[in-house]
């Protein structure tokens, strides 16, 4: 018996996780199956199948012809495809939100939470299909126009993580679609049902308004057919969203052979409280931050920089928070539940010996720091104080809800513990001091590529540019101009004199 929300979505106890184009899914051998375990429980949930090295083929050389034909229709009729995808995750959303929280095990308000990303960032793409602008510059010759325009890559392949299993698709994937290209998703071998049921529901509502079905996806439950993505000419650009070990290969792979990619690898993301901080603000802004999503948000909170003469109040006020987290956390599904558990039983590993080194390291465990007994991954959120900004334990990205509590004296102290670390992701500031604010803000300020006053690290809107700096990878999605990276730019210059003159002035005679 599957459980009723794959029902809703149309899966079933065995799913076919390939999608070659021209409505055909494969799922043949079952030799390679994904087992799909649901994290609260232990529980397996479905299995899907994974692609075969024939499927590779078959689906990159049918994504190479779909891209003959969608690169050159009128980019807002692509937006219009998109608008499509985006009122049919509307309507999906209460269900695709569910199945989210059920195979990742973040609660049900972030499950749909990402679902609604998703839409927002179908309208986004929709708005953005007719403001592909390229500039227009004077040429210095006489009789002469110059212009730039933008012209779609390719295939675009996208690889995603676990902690977002779908919203990080949609940035590329709807961003990349109405650039004119077409991209091939290979999901994280976690979360393959909710990839399988977002490619779904939008290549469906693609065909019923007449439109191609652009979105490819490839499920493996190893990662030899992500190796060769990465590795295949035929891919224009890379993105790639995970660990920095990872993303650091794939960096060095795709640059080999010329291609592009767009990384957005770890973040070891700080809040600094000032002693102007509004605490009423800032706490809940650090809890959501650390614990929200049980600490496996590429934003998540993971380092607060405190003002020593605060450190106290606001150390006491977490616990007292971190102790009503502790009483809700549960069943993501569940409406009341704050904290669901950790993918995997390796995660809950990982969970435990970045508490033990803490302690090593003199660290305090004031709050949390076990993993809870029975089935499903839970552990409880945790607060040390005592460790150092320099230690290695803070200063590597452990995907959990740990938060390293550390004192601070001046701004210049507090920016250069925020910025001491290898990762680059977010960054924030509670204060109600303007020239603290505006400190942090400046060339001399942050180094990340999301810096916040008075909000948290984690919850960017759509409507930036995502990504961060360092060992984050440097790409940025999402918002703002990310349409760029998923295009090609042309400079055209048009000689409409009867001469030729060459630029530079150079005199050619012969
Ligand atoms: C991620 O964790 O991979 O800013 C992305 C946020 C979300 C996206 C996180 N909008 O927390």
């Amino acid at each position: 018996m599957t459980h009723p929300i794959l029902d809703v979505l149309g899966l079933s106890e065995r799913n076919p996780g390939t999608y070659l184009g021209s409505g055909e899914w494969s799922g043949t051998s079952q030799d390679a199956d994904i087992q799909v375990v649901n994290p609260s429980n232990g529980q397996p949930l479905a299995r899907v199948s994974s692609a075969s090295a024939e499927d590779y083929e078959t689906l990159v050389r049918r994504a190479a012809q779909t891209f003959t034909a969608w690169r050159t229709m009128p980019a807002p009729r692509r937006g219009e495809a998109i608008r499509l995808c985006g009122e049919a995750l509307r309507r999906h959303k209460d269900a695709l939100g569910s199945l989210v929280s059920l195979e990742m095990g973040k609660i049900k308000a972030e499950g749909d939470g990402e679902v609604q990303e998703m839409i927002d960032i179908a309208d986004f793409a929709v708005g953005q299909s007719r403001m592909l602008y390229g500039l227009s510059m004077h040429s210095e010759r006489p009789g002469h126009r110059m212009y730039e325009q933008w012209h779609p890559l390719g295939l675009v392949g996208i690889i995603s993580a676990f902690n977002f299993p779908v919203a990080v698709w949609a940035w590329n994937a709807f961003i990349a679609a109405v650039c004119g290209n077409i991209s091939i998703w290979k999901p994280s071998p976690r979360t393959p049902l909710s990839a399988i049921a977002s490619t779904r529901i939008c290549n469906e509502a693609l065909k019923a308004g007449g439109f191609p079905e652009v979105f490819f996806l490839l499920n493996d439950g190893g990662n030899a057919l992500a190796q060769r993505l990465v590795d295949d000419p035929r891919i224009a650009l890379m993105s790639f969203t995970g660990s920095t070990a990872v993303g650091r290969q794939v960096g060095a792979r795709v640059a080999q052979r010329m291609g592009r990619s767009l990384l957005e690898l770890g973040g070891n993301n700080a809040i600094i409280v000032d002693r102007t901080a509004d605490l009423k603000l800032a706490i809940p802004a650090i809890v959501f931050g650390a614990v929200g999503t049980a600490g496996q948000r590429c934003t998540t909170t993971r380092r607060l920089i405190v003002h020593e003469s605060i450190l106290g109040d606001v150390v006491a006020r977490l616990t007292a928070a971190y102790k009503q987290v502790e009483a809700r956390i549960g069943d993501p599904l569940q409406p009341g539940t704050l904290m669901g558990p950790l993918i995997d039983a390796e995660a809950v590993r990982r969970f435990e010996a970045a508490v033990e080194k803490a302690r090593a390291s003199g660290g305090t465990v004031v709050s949390g720091g076990k993993a809870l007994s029975g089935p499903g991954h839970f552990v409880l959120p945790t607060l040390i104080t005592g460790v150092r900004p320099t230690d290695e334990v803070v200063q590597t990205e452990t995907f959990a809800p740990i938060l390293y509590v550390l004192p601070y004296r001046t701004l210049e102290e507090a920016i250069a513990i925020q910025n001491g670390v290898p990762q680059g992701l977010s960054s924030a500031v509670f204060t109600q001091e303007l020239k603290v604010a505006e400190q942090f803000l400046s060339a001399a300020g942050s180094d990340c590529g999301i810096a916040n006053v008075n909000i948290g690290t984690s919850g960017a809107e759509i409507g930036g540019a995502f990504g961060g700096e360092k060992e984050t990878g440097g790409g940025r999605e999402s918002g703002s101009d990310s349409w760029k990276a998923y295009m090609r730019r042309q400079t055209n210059t048009i000689n409409y004199s009867d001469a030729l003159p060459l630029a530079q002035g150079i005199k050619f005679d012969f």
